[in-house]
């Protein structure tokens, strides 16, 4: 499975990719964004167990992003159960050195497109914590839409946060 937007490849995890993802997910500045679920410190015993995790999907809904060739980073839609069946929830990162660069904003135009038509999804959703301006504004350019701020719903590092909830409906 590949997806292409310019100099952004969407594919299936390889591993090799392991070295790439132990390094740049061992990083504060991604994981103080993330649900605790992801490691920290990261380790490449955590990276071999994703990439295992990943392997074999059918359909495919953990991806690599690639950016001029190198694995850069994670991106991936979680199907939601029950009647929320036909949802998803989106999440993303990308190594430190490689921000700012419009990676992500492509790779979730790529990813959206792919749930929507190929996973025949009706909505993609997240939530971003309050200070994560920049996540906001790569949903945002990708034409999600604010739906409205949950006080108080993250407990991350001690702290509580605010959540910013955002989502895309599906226009078929
Ligand atoms: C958030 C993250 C995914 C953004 O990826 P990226 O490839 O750097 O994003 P892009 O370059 O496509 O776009 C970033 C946008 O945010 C803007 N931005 C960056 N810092 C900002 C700030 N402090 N305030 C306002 N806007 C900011 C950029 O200017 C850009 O918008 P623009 O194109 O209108 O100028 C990346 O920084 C990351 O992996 N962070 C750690 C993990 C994470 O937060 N994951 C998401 C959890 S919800």
């Amino acid at each position: 499975m590949k997806l292409e937007l310019d100099n952004v490849i969407l594919r299936n995890f390889k591993v090799e990719d392991k070295d790439k993802i132990a390094e740049y997910a061992n990083n504060k500045n991604i994981c103080r964004n993330l649900r605790d679920r992801m490691p920290s410190p990261y380790t490449m015993e955590d990276a071999i167990e994703f990439i295992e995790h990943c392997k074999d999907q059918d359909p495919v809904y953990n991806f690599a992003i690639e950016y001029e060739g190198e694995y850069v980073g994670t991106i991936s839609l979680e199907r939601d159960e029950d009647v929320y069946r036909h949802t998803a929830e989106i999440g993303y990162w990308i190594g430190e050195p490689h921000w700012g660069k419009e990676i992500v904003t492509k790779a979730v135009t790529l990813i959206t497109d792919y749930g929507f038509e190929q996973l025949k999804l009706a909505r993609i959703h997240t939530g971003i914590f309050e200070y994560n301006v920049s996540s906001m504004r790569v949903l945002e350019k990708c034409g999600y839409r604010s739906e409205g701020i949950f006080e108080k719903n993250v407990y991350k590092d001690g702290a509580f946060y605010n959540e910013h909830r955002y989502s895309k409906i599906n226009p078929a």
